[in-house]
């Protein structure tokens, strides 16, 4: 009851300060701008066709989890696509796809060492939409120790109380960002958001800033603990509440993947097109503003603290 009290408090303060995001390294209270080296074990996957695209986020698809510098975890939902043809899902092709890494800014990226190509990709043979939506990228070769880092999945059980944590993501980029999260349980996460078996929820620990996108880790006591598979939150009723798979449960399956051979790469494709052919045609949709997917809309703090008070008048009550 406390700890409600205590998220109600910090909604409240922080509803009363902070509009937008801080560019501040190291204030945590709201969506922050992460500084080099803080996530090493960050990857984006990036569709290469896009890469010169005038949005400059380098065909960002997905955010990624380093586990061993040569394997990404991801949502299964960002390694698939449907197939007209086929009538169904199916992997994407490895080589329209990179894999990024090593700097917090996604142009970032002349260093060779920053870039890997994709030998293969593993989605979970159980995947059906929020269900099982995991899957591994396996890299042709490993980042090197000195561009990324690994980080070891971890398990926080279903927490009696909110456990901190950190959410990232880039989003529309190209600067990657963070925000604190707390960790909540089940009979918590059942009252926020529809509930997934083998799922967990977080919401922003400041009652606003949703951050990260399908794929991106949830980092709780220096472990990822879940991958970002549901981004509906920050403009709906649920508080903000994001649904991650819980990596842990899946940890059996993960290390079957990881053992696997990795397929030898051929020879490079053809590159994508120079910046100057590129169209466009394909960017007519409205330029980002810089960090507007983590702009808070006014009303939706109201909103939080009016579920988060209801919910804690639930409890109360209970
Ligand atoms: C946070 O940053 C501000 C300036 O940006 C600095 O004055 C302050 O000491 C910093 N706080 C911590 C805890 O590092
Ligand atoms: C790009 O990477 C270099 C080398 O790590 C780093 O020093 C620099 O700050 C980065 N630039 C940006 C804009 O992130
Ligand atoms: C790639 O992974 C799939 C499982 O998703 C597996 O069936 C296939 O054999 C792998 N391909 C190679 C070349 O290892
Ligand atoms: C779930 O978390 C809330 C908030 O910390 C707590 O009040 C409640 O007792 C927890 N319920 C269970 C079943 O652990």
């Amino acid at each position: 009851m406390n700890k409600f009290l205590f998220l109600f408090v910090i909604v409240f303060c922080v509803t009363k300060t902070s509009s937008s995001y801080a560019e501040e390294p190291n204030e945590t209270r709201r969506i922050t701008a992460a500084v080099e080296n803080q996530f090493p074990f960050m990857v984006s996957l990036q569709e290469i066709s896009e890469i010169h695209n005038i949005l400059n986020i380098r065909g960002h698809k997905c955010g990624g989890v380093l586990v061993t510098l040569q394997h990404a975890l991801t949502a299964a939902s960002c390694i698939l696509q449907y197939s007209s043809s086929q009538q169904q899902l199916v992997p994407i092709d490895r080589d329209e796809y990179r894999v990024f890494a090593g700097s917090v800014s996604l142009t970032n990226d002349s260093s060779p060492d920053r870039v890997r190509r994709i030998a293969n990709t593993t989605a979970h043979p159980e995947f059906n939409q929020n269900q099982h939506n995991i899957g591994v990228i396996i890299l042709g070769s490993p980042f090197l120790h000195t561009t990324a880092a690994s980080i070891s999945i971890g398990d926080i059980g279903n927490p009696a109380t909110f456990v901190q944590c950190t959410g990232m993501g880039w989003q529309l980029g190209p600067r990657l960002m963070y925000n604190t999260m707390a960790a909540i349980n089940d009979t918590l996460c059942s009252r926020l958001t529809q509930s997934v078996p083998n799922t967990l929820c977080a919401l922003p620990a400041t009652g606003v800033g949703c951050v990260g996108e399908a794929g991106s880790p949830l980092v709780c006591q220096n472990h990822v603990i879940g991958v970002h598979i549901s981004i509906s939150a920050c403009t709906s009723t649920s508080v903000g509440a994001q649904l991650y798979v819980c990596a842990f449960r899946y940890i059996t399956w993960i290390n079957t993947v990881i053992a696997l051979p990795i397929p030898e790469l051929g020879p490079e494709p053809s590159t994508a097109p120079p910046p100057t052919t590129t169209t466009t045609t394909t960017t007519t949709t409205t330029t980002p503003v810089p960090g507007a997917a983590f702009m808070f809309q006014p009303g939706m703090t109201l909103l939080a603290v009016m579920v988060v008070a209801q919910t804690m008048k639930a409890s109360l009550i209970n």
